[in-house]
């Protein structure tokens, strides 16, 4: 986006202009001519690609997305509100007076934390996204600076926490290797070494993340949106998951676990329990098994059994019907002598596609079902369940 543009959508003539685009209805070549007719091509597309952003980030940004800014790539690499919210939830817990925000894109994370009452400072090297990102704090109501200046030179002493979510992306795409992130792995690095939050890709390899720093698993309705590394004196346990969702926020830690030899693999039992993506990846399936007096169903393998039925925000719940025939042949007879013409396959540690496999068992019936495809302690099992 245009920066000259983006400044006078902030006008007063740019804010009615944009005023009307979000209201004005119908074809969208219509509106664009309609509003050509009073406006230079330039605003016209400016204003008219804030209405299609802020439409698109109402799911990331609920209701605020309607007041805020963006730019397409701004929009899409924004911390969701409820996990940013989370984040700067521990940050004001923790006593943040001053934060500084080392990449702060259009201000996703920065405006959840000026939001806590503490003085914020963003920066970033795009000089329109901080120009969003001084609008979006300015359109909220909320305090705070925002300027062009490069992460990598900045004095973050006089801050109580430093903050970082460096761009995963290139020109070919996102990428994996941490070293060629912006500001890159070795920035991080050295910012851990103090009071500290750097938001990282949920892959991130445990043994990357350095002694003494909390790496904090997060998920917002069941999927996992990040990894946050927290250092210095935030950092409170090793491992963390930390659960959003409908009935608020659940986390567990690794002293909740006490580890798969005190757990150990057992038998199906009467329930089976499927763990949150963000208790898979901080490693703490085991305190989960824990958790609902169960074992693992396979000791390399992301679900827990036991016979004790229990409601947990860190697993979804099935109760055990029956165990049906693996083999494929066999359990299209199976489904089909139980009338199931919908199903959902669930998979874990076996090597089958849902979307390829349900064509082939010829589904025919009015009943529903869910099925499990995994490994029960090394052989291939296929489970009847219902979900609780
Ligand atoms: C993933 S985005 C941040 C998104 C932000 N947390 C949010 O919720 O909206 C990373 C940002 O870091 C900025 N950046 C990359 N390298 C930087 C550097 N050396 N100094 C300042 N900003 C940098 C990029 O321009 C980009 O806007």
């Amino acid at each position: 986006m245009d920066l000259d543009a983006f400044r006078w959508l902030l006008t007063d003539e740019g804010q009615a202009l944009l005023e009307r685009a979000t209201t004005l209805e119908g074809d969208p070549l219509q509106v664009q001519s309609r509003l050509r007719r009073d406006a230079a091509p330039e605003h016209v597309a400016a204003a008219l690609t804030q209405v299609e952003l802020r439409r698109r980030a109402e799911a990331k940004l609920g209701d605020d997305a309607a007041r805020m800014y963006f730019t397409p790539d701004g929009l899409e690499q924004a911390t969701r509100a409820p996990v940013a919210a989370h984040r700067a939830g521990r940050l004001a817990a923790f006593g943040t007076r001053t934060f500084v925000d080392l990449g702060c894109g259009i201000g996703g994370d920065l405006v959840a934390v000026a939001r806590t009452g503490a003085t914020c400072v963003g920066i970033d090297l795009d000089p329109v996204r901080v120009a969003v990102a001084a609008a979006n704090l300015s359109a909220l109501a909320l305090g705070g600076a925002v300027d062009v200046a490069d992460a990598t030179t900045l004095d973050t002493s006089p801050f109580d926490v430093a903050y970082a979510d460096p761009a995963r992306r290139t020109g070919s795409g996102r990428t994996w290797r941490a070293e060629d992130w912006t500001p890159p792995w070795s920035f991080v690095e050295r910012l851990l070494a103090r009071d500290a939050c750097v938001k990282v890709a949920p892959g991130i390899p445990h043994d990357l993340v350095p002694d003494g720093v909390e790496a904090e698993w997060v998920s917002d309705r069941g999927e996992v949106k990040e990894a946050a590394l927290w250092s210095g004196r935030l950092a409170t346990t090793a491992r963390r998951a930390t659960v959003i969702g409908d009935g608020g926020l659940a986390t567990l830690t690794d002293e909740d676990d006490p580890g798969a030899a005190a757990v150990g693999v057992r038998d199906v039992g009467a329930y089976l329990y499927e763990p949150d993506g963000a208790v898979v990846r901080a490693g703490l399936v085991t305190a989960v098994a824990a958790g609902v007096d169960g074992g693992l169903v396979d000791e390399h393998i992301a679900y827990v059994t036991s016979d004790a039925s229990y409601r947990s925000p860190f697993a979804r719940g099935y109760r055990v019907v029956e165990e049906l025939p693996y083999r494929e042949k066999p359990l299209r007879a199976a489904l089909r002598e139980r009338g199931v013409g919908r199903l959902t396959i669930k998979k874990r540690g076996v090597d089958v596609v849902p979307e390829q496999l349900r064509p082939r068992l010829a589904l025919q019936g009015d009943a529903e079902a869910t099925i499990v495809l995994t490994r029960v302690d090394g052989r291939g099992t296929c489970l009847l369940v219902e979900p609780f």
